[in-house]
């Protein structure tokens, strides 16, 4: 590992992906099955209707805290910008193995079918694109099919308005789901004020991710923060994967 501050507690050996909906994506898994591997998939859906609310950055820090619980994951990017896609393909091959697809959402509904199908999965994080309202038939049945919908939001009033307008959507569709707060800072009476505001709409989880430089850079090395010796942030991720593991009873408890 190049990366002096970077933790990798296992290795994977890497497989090639088989052919599947999408000539677009790709993918590598670790072959070691885990106990829960008999159990079906859970769908984590990150959503909200506000671009730069940090679903991306969200779905790829709860991907490695899943695959470092030893649990089988995939991430599927949805955005044509493909930020999440870009990151997984600077992923170590020494870290802890993540299946990826990256196809378009309206082909959503056959790229979850393959994954769950062919993969015995434990989790599987959708990461959604922007401007989702112009989805809604796509994004109506992912919602459907989520075991949890988490939808991060900043703390700017702009944003909370957004969110608490796309929890409407979600909540029709009757699936779980909570609020994130999301490059918080906690210092800011804005930070307690939009706690205070979400929570009279809908569940929050109960841990914030700080707006901290070191989660903006490991866009840049294919790591979650859980995987940076002593980066600040770490507890944040920690938290809210403890949190979301809970709500989809992945958890040990
Ligand atoms: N906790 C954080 N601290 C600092 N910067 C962050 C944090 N979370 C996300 N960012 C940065 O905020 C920006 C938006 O985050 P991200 O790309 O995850 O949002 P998004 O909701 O996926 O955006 P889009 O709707 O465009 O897909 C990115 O530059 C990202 O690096
Ligand atoms: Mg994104």
């Amino acid at each position: 590992m190049k990366d002096a501050g970077v933790v990798i507690t296992k290795r994977h050996d890497v497989i090639e992906m088989t052919e599947a909906a999408s000539s677009s994506r790709a993918a590598k898994m670790a072959q070691e099955p885990t106990a829960q591997a008999a159990k079906r998939a859970k769908l984590l859906l990150l959503s909200s209707a506000k671009g730069g609310s940090t679903k991306t950055t969200t779905a790829r820090n709860l991907a490695v805290a899943a695959a470092h619980a030893g649990l089988r994951v995939a991430t599927i990017d949805l955005d044509l910008q493909a930020t999440l896609t870009n990151w997984w393909q600077k992923r170590p091959d020494e870290a802890p193995a993540i299946l990826h697809y990256q196809v378009p959402i309206q082909e959503s509904e056959a790229a979850l079918d393959e994954a769950v199908a062919a993969n015995n999965l434990d989790i599987i994080i959708v990461d959604t694109p922007p401007g989702v309202e112009n989805h809604p038939v796509a994004m109506r049945s992912l919602i459907r099919r989520a075991d949890f919908v988490l939808m991060p939001t900043t703390q700017g009033g702009p944003d909370l308005d957004s969110v608490i307008e796309w929890s409407r959507t979600v909540k029709r569709e009757g699936r779980p789901s909570a609020f994130l707060l999301s490059r918080t800072k906690r210092a800011a009476k804005s930070f307690s004020e939009a706690k205070q505001r979400l929570i009279k709409y809908g569940s929050l989880c109960p841990f914030d991710v700080r707006d901290l430089e070191d989660i903006q850079r490991t866009h840049y090395n294919g790591l979650g923060i859980i995987e940076v010796r002593g980066a600040p942030g770490r507890d944040d991720f920690e938290g809210v994967w403890a949190y979301v593991a809970r709500e989809l009873e992945l958890g040990d408890g």
